[in-house]
């Protein structure tokens, strides 16, 4: 299979304009002309640093890549971030989604595939889940009942790891995915690992499609969340310091990557990707 690709222009206003973070893809509304103009013919746009605390508009871009082959009318749908915080390069958040789904469809290359299989690359997802939002608000009703799922991989290598799974309870949001909680506790228990529920708590990109009557769920492996007792017997790492002690910070560069936690949640994305692209029929229709 091949893949065609769109960038999604995407562009949100900052509540309180930080130089800091505008620099990492900032442009002014006049400078945002062109560049919008390159985006719509597919050209390249190199990021370009612009510090100017009157700033108030961001430019950038969500990445989309979707199987040629499979049914277009039902696709399942994967996402990770691709920005950071101004405060660090975001290694584990989320450059480690952003790598396991770049293998993931490379080597899904090599299959063949029932359903479509549709990528995401989300843009501005620190300053509030911007390039998801943009994403689901923009999709006519059409297009947001071809997907039929999505899978959210944020931050899938803490250094002090959990393998955490997002659980379908939560009656605030009636569209998390019974059947893919499931698929990732079924695959975790066949490989002998342990593994625990977080809830749906809208701090991901999950969140616009939950919202907007798409099934979704993820796994993730904590943030600045404290790893219990119980945690450190099952998974290793340290009880009382949290699942990523550089979790928004200029360490989280390559260095603070579990490699461990790292290949088993890409070898679960792959399986959650090779599951559903040949079969949906567990799924709500
Ligand atoms: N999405 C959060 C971030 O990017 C981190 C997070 C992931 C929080 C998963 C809770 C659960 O900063
Ligand atoms: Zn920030
Ligand atoms: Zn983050
Ligand atoms: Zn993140």
């Amino acid at each position: 299979i091949v893949y065609n690709y769109e960038k999604d222009a995407v562009s949100g206003t900052l509540g309180t304009p930080s130089p800091d973070h505008i620099a990492t893809f900032g442009l002014s509304g006049e400078e945002a002309a062109p560049v919008l103009k390159k985006l719509e013919k597919k050209e390249r746009v190199d990021a370009i640093a612009y510090i100017d605390a009157e700033v108030q508009q961001i430019l950038t871009v969500n990445i989309v890549a979707q199987t040629t082959e499979g049914d277009p009318e039902n696709c399942i749908m994967l996402g990770a971030h691709s920005d950071s915080v101004a405060e660090g390069p975001g290694i584990n958040d989320d450059g480690s989604g952003t790598i396991s789904l770049l293998e993931v469809a490379t080597q899904l290359t090599k299959f063949n595939v029932s359903n479509c299989v549709r990528f995401a690359w989300w843009a501005g997802e620190e300053e509030g889940l911007l390039g998801s939002d943009y994403y689901v608000q923009s999709l006519s009703e059409e297009e947001n009942q071809k997907i039929r799922l999505f899978m959210d991989y944020d931050m899938m290598a803490s250094p002090n790891f959990a393998y955490q799974v997002y659980n379908a309870t939560n009656a605030l949001n009636p569209n998390g995915s019974e059947e893919l909680r499931d698929l990732y506790i079924d695959w975790y228990e066949q490989q002998g690992l342990n593994y625990t529920f977080i809830p749906f708590d809208g701090r991901s990109d999950y969140d616009g499609f939950i919202r907007n009557g798409i099934p979704g769920g993820g796994i993730a492996t904590g943030a600045e969340g404290i790893k219990t007792k119980r945690e450190e017997k099952v998974f290793g790492g340290k009880a009382g310091d949290w699942y990523d002690p550089c979790y928004h910070q200029l360490c989280d560069d390559v260095g603070n990557v579990n490699m461990t936690a790292f290949v088993v949640n890409t070898k679960l994305i792959a399986h959650s990707v090779a599951t559903y692209a040949v079969s949906l029929k567990d799924f709500p229709k």
